[in-house]
């Protein structure tokens, strides 16, 4: 359900624990609104870079009475290991919190991942805000509960679901943010137009230059899409185990080819860019399997292009990747999973392919479609 009054919109996610997601402009002081009563300290963890942003946070909930400790954690995935992980556990015992005491997470996708997954482990579960900073955070990583670190076999295999309190998407963050970080950010935005919601192909379609300014109605309007198709996706199937329809699976689409490609690279790929060549990658491979006629794979190459997105890949050979995606989570066994369109809003799973359908795929990746 989409609320707007003013300038501010609220997107209700569902389930059994409901909670808003805010979206509008300089929100510092509302994130106190997410706090149960009762609450009395909250940990502000956030990287470096974003130090004055949990500091106008933390005062915030100064002036309202709160206990504030700040936790800087690295920036990036460098915060996702256990040993971070481990320091804030430790500082949260130090600080002296309890089961009715919150952490607010202030960063990117990383940081919240993080955020979350402190928070979902202390006293086996504290309150968690998220305050996302980029533009894949709001989108994404902050909305739905995933939680989770890294270690050295892969991308997020420790973690839980633990669905936050609240999540605040202050737009004012994407005005400092670097212009290829908002493109990746809307990678994600593009793959739930594909899979779920047309009319964001057609906004960007329309209006690319302003899909990619921070100012912009459209990308306020982008935004608020991507995040109600998350919210009734992940309402509907918290734990990715829908046993009706694809459920929660949906968000996945490009995201097998882009998790081999982020390994391989060893993380110097931003997520979102790698999103972006997995959904092409995948795009082919419904084509390959007969499923996806060719111009909605050439849609995919327009509409990423016409952000500034990358459509081709030319690293690691496809023996290579394959063997990571086989340790994929949305592997089942030895076969591999792809989420893949029939049509454009008609996404299916792909259980199994080829290795002649992987192979066309791979071999087709930013070729285009002629
Ligand atoms: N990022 C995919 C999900 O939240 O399920």
């Amino acid at each position: 359900m989409m609320n707007s009054s003013g300038d501010v919109t609220t997107i209700r996610v569902a389930g059994e624990r409901p909670y808003d997601v805010v979206i509008g402009r300089n929100l510092h002081g509302a994130v106190r609104q997410a706090l149960a009563l009762g609450t009395r300290r909250v940990a502000v963890i956030h990287p470096p870079t974003m130090g004055e942003s949990a500091t106008a946070i933390g005062a915030a909930l100064v002036e309202s009475g709160f206990l504030v400790t700040y936790l800087p954690v690295p920036d990036g995935e460098a915060a996702k290991t256990a040993e971070v992980a481990a320091e804030c556990w430790s500082a949260l015992g130090r600080a002296g919190f309890t089961r009715s005491d919150a952490v607010v997470g202030v960063g990117g996708g990383a940081t919240t991942d993080l955020a979350g997954f402190v928070a979902a482990t202390w006293l086996r579960g504290v309150p968690v805000i998220h305050v996302p900073t980029t533009l894949l955070a709001m989108v994404d990583a902050a909305v739905g509960g995933k939680t989770g670190i890294n270690t050295s076999e892969g991308k997020n295999l420790v973690g839980s679901f633990h669905e936050p309190a609240g999540v605040f998407c202050d737009l004012e963050f994407l005005t400092t943010l670097p212009a290829q970080d908002l493109a990746a950010g809307l990678a994600e935005v593009i793959k739930v137009g594909f899979t779920s919601d047309p009319v964001i192909l057609d906004l960007i379609t329309r209006d690319p230059r302003g899909a990619v300014d921070p100012a912009s109605q459209v990308l306020t309007e982008l935004i608020e899409r991507a995040i109600a198709v998350k919210a009734g996706v992940v309402a509907a199937d918290l734990r990715e185990n829908s046993s009706s329809g694809i459920g929660r699976e949906v968000l996945n689409y490009g995201h097998t080819f882009a998790h081999a490609i982020e390994q391989v690279e060893n993380y110097r790929w931003r997520h979102g860019d790698a999103v972006a060549v997995g959904i092409v990658f995948e795009a082919h491979l419904a084509q390959a399997s007969g499923l996806l006629p060719s111009d909605v794979v050439a849609l995919h190459y327009e509409i990423l292009r016409s952000v500034g997105l990358p459509t081709s890949y030319a690293g690691a050979a496809l023996d290579r990747l394959m063997d990571v995606m086989k340790i994929d989570k949305k592997s089942r066994g030895d076969l591999l999973r792809f989420v893949v369109l029939e049509d454009i809003g008609r996404p299916v799973i792909l259980a199994g392919p080829t290795n002649e359908q992987l192979a066309f795929a791979y071999s087709a990746l930013g070729k285009g479609v002629s």
